[in-house]
């Protein structure tokens, strides 16, 4: 949640902020700004605005009219202050020396907000961002300390998570950067220094980047990057490449990033699957685990949020079809409340696009803590949680824009998919044939996924008849209901529709209450075990006046057809990757409702893609 980028070289800055920003949009997107110390007015100019990037680019005329080759920028998800010019980023101090730019929350900014209210300072905007930027000067004037101790006192004065880029006035040939359980990257390019909130910000710049730690502090000038930890000693960052192209963080010609991250599956599937299976067998390199460990282990804990929770429940059910260990899955922000039961032969997994949502990372923490073995399914590498895990499985995905997530989902749920035939193996546990099935036909996803994709103009037919309905319920047994759960989402995320989904079964205990004449229902039933009660439910629900949306598998097409008012069929698969078929036409679905209700897809309100507050 909201972007920073920082840039210090021989270029103007402002268009390179501006840049970088428009590719941390996903971040937030209530109010935008920039500051850059003017050559010129030898001081800081600040320009913030309201609403879209675009209102910040079109007022400073794409950077245009501001001079200076040293700036910090901001794109903003309000938490402390209404999105406002004044709340927006950066946040200055009372003489404009001091600009900052923040990702996260200060817990403690009341308590010191009042101190330095009662030392005379002035406050002019509702943020906890604010009380940095005057701390940080109120140490500077009173203790008349150079600019880094400056920072360093706040810093042992502030509680909560940060990312911050600072920039004074007096040094006007350096930013400062520090972190704390908020992401911040260091980018180290050929005269010139970047900090951004990810990678995508400044990789038309540089690959050549540096991943901060928990409390360290960096100095970034034009000619390089000095890094100290919390005791302000001088460390040595290793430099990683990054090495996708920049295409890939570029809508490439398609009117949204949702849509061409949703046409993508098919190749980051590819990415993800091809060279994890070896002659017919499931192969993880370097994988952390030995089989002993893994026989030993008696319980597997799936923590995560959001979308990536969902995988979660279809992986519940595969892996515990599959290796027979009791799986248990949990939402990442309940986690840490609960009193989990977690011990050395927990094996914890945490799933999580981004590798930066705080709850994820905050229940890993405490898995850790608990004793349990923690491995990640992750997209972004480099990331918090990537890092702070003891074994870490990268999806592949490739850098993933909308904040609907669509590729990274259907990686993350192969790489559980794979992880549950690895461990079935070693236990014993998976008949050979099943496992050469599941195996044989991962392999058959991307192209069955392609056949779906090529038939999208049916999904846009159904979107075109049922895009106005204001309420919907997704409904489904077993996996399809594990689906149904992402379906749900997908749709109420991006188009404001609100929409549940229940377990079939639950119907009849409360939400058929709801169903009316016109009501959608949108009944997967691709599971062909259960496809007879899915079946059932349909008639129950269209008996009572409900529109019936179906989704099954080819082969059963005209049996729905007989109850349901349309139907939508994926590619005959194994059960257990039906979801991974399954979620297509349903991301499709959101997308086209979306579409004709002029939602913006890319960026839905107050939604960001990576949740870094609790
Ligand atoms: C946000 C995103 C979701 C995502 C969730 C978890 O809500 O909009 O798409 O599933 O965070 O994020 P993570 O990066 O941990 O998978």
């Amino acid at each position: 949640m909201c972007g920073i980028v920082g840039y210090v070289g021989q270029e103007q800055a402002a268009p390179i902020l501006l840049d970088g920003l428009k590719r941390l949009e996903y971040r937030g997107y209530d109010s935008a700004g920039v500051a850059i110390y003017s050559e010129k007015y030898q001081k800081l100019q600040v320009e913030k605005a309201k609403g879209r990037l675009q209102v910040l680019s079109d007022m400073i005329r794409g950077g245009e009219d501001l001079d200076g080759m040293v700036g910090i920028g901001h794109t903003r998800w309000a938490t402390h202050g209404a999105p406002s010019d004044v709340n927006a980023h950066p946040q200055v101090s009372r003489s404009g020396k001091i600009a900052v730019v923040h990702n996260g929350i200060i817990e403690n900014y009341a308590e010191l907000k009042a101190f330095l209210i009662e030392q005379g300072v002035p406050f002019t905007s509702q943020t906890d961002t604010e009380v940095v930027a005057q701390l940080i000067e109120y140490f500077y004037e009173t203790d008349q300390v150079d600019i880094l101790e400056a920072v360093g006192r706040v810093l042992r004065r502030i509680e909560g998570a940060y990312a911050l880029g600072i920039l004074c006035a007096d040094k006007p040939d350096q930013l400062i950067a520090v972190r704390k359980d908020s992401p911040l990257i260091l980018g180290y390019g050929k005269g010139c220094s970047f900090l951004a909130s990810d990678v995508t910000a400044i990789i038309k710049y540089t690959r050549e980047v540096g991943y901060m730690d928990d409390d360290e502090l960096a100095v970034l000038t034009k000619d390089g990057i000095q890094c100290y930890n919390h005791l302000m000693q001088p460390i040595e960052k290793e430099i990683s490449h990054v090495d996708w192209e920049i295409d890939a963080a570029e809508k490439g010609g398609y009117e949204h990033f949702m849509f061409k991250e949703i046409m993508e599956q098919p190749e980051a599937l590819r990415r993800c699957i091809f060279p994890r299976i070896r002659e017919g067998e499931v192969y993880f390199e370097d994988f952390g685990l030995t089989e002993e460990e893994i026989r030993h282990l008696k319980k597997i804990y799936i923590v995560a949020c959001g979308s990536s929770y969902h995988v979660g429940v279809v992986g519940k059910y595969n892996l515990e079809r599959l290796t027979r260990i009791p799986v248990e899955v949990a939402l990442a922000s309940e986690f840490r409340y609960m009193s989990p039961i977690v011990d050395e032969r927990t094996l914890v997994v945490v799933i999580s696009q981004s590798g930066e949502t705080l709850d994820t990372m905050a229940a890993l923490r405490e898995a850790k803590r608990l004793g349990g073995r923690i491995l990640s399914i992750v997209n972004v590498v480099g990331s918090s949680i990537a890092r702070e895990s003891d074994q870490v499985l990268y999806t592949w995905a490739g850098p993933e824009i909308a904040v609907a997530t669509t590729k990274a989902y259907s990686t993350q749920m192969a790489v559980v998919d794979l992880l549950a035939l690895y461990f079935a193996r070693i236990l014993g546990t998976v008949e050979e044939s099943e496992y050469h099935a599941v195996l044989d036909e991962m392999l058959l996803l991307p192209g069955k996924m392609e056949a779906i994709l090529s038939n999208k103009d049916d999904i846009q037919y159904f979107a075109s008849q049922y895009f106005n309905h204001d309420s919907v319920f997704f409904i489904g047994r077993n996996v399809d209901y594990a689906l149904g759960l992402e379906g749900s989402l997908k749709l109420k995320e991006i188009s404001y529709i609100h929409s549940e989904a229940y377990a079939s079964g639950e119907l009849k205990h409360g939400t058929i209450s709801l169903i009316e004449d016109g009501t959608l229902v949108v009944a997967l039933g691709t599971y062909g075990k259960l496809f007879d009660k899915a079946m059932a439910n349909v008639v129950e629900v269209r008996s009572r006046g409900a529109d019936v949306l179906a989704l099954t598998t080819e082969n059963r097409r005209e049996d729905m057809e007989k109850n349901a008012n349309a139907v939508i069929t994926i590619p005959e698969t194994h059960d257990m990757l039906l979801p991974s078929l399954g979620v297509v036409p349903l991301q499709l679905f959101a997308y086209y409702v979306a579409l004709m209700r002029g939602c913006d897809i890319d960026k839905p309100r107050n939604l960001a893609k990576s949740v870094t507050v609790e």
